[in-house]
C-alpha cells in the first residue's frame, strides 16, 4: 500500500485524490489518508502531491513508519474523498514545516 505521511498536514493539497483510480482517500480535517484495503499500489499518486508526502510502504522514511498504522485506523472512521478541492489555506506557508503530527485534527 501507499501511505500519507506527516508533511500532509496542515497542508492536504489534494492532488492525490484526482489520479487515485480506486478512491482509496479518506478526509480528516488537516489530513487525508489511504485506505490500505483499497490501494493497488499503481504509484500514481505519489508524484502528484505538491509536499512530497507520499510514499510506498517499503520506501517510508523511519521517522515516518508510525503513519503506516495510522493511515489504517483513520481510513476506518473518516469518510472517502473521491473529488480534489483546495488546499488548506496556509498550505504553503505550512509545507516543509516539519513536526507537524501535534496538529493532526480527528
Ligand atoms: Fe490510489 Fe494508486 Fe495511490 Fe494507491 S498508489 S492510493 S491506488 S493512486
Ligand atoms: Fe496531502 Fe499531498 Fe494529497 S498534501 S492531500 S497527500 S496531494
Amino acid at each position: 500500500t501507499y501511505v500519507v505521511t506527516e508533511n500532509c498536514i496542515r497542508c492536504k493539497y489534494t492532488d492525490c485524490v484526482e489520479v487515485c483510480p480506486t478512491d482509496c482517500f479518506h478526509e480528516g480535517p488537516n489530513f487525508l489518508v489511504i485506505n490500505p484495503v483499497a490501494c493497488i499500489d499503481c504509484s500514481l499518486c505519489a508524484p502528484e502531491c505538491p509536499a512530497d508526502a507520499i510514499y510506498a510502504d517499503n520506501e517510508l522514511p523511519e521517522d515516518q513508519a508510525h503513519f503506516l498504522e495510522l493511515n489504517a485506523e483513520l481510513a476506518e472512521v473518516w469518510p472517502v474523498i473521491a473529488e480534489p478541492k483546495s488546499p488548506l489555506p496556509d498550505a504553503e506557508l505550512w509545507n516543509e514545516q516539519g513536526d507537524k503530527l501535534q496538529f493532526l485534527e480527528r
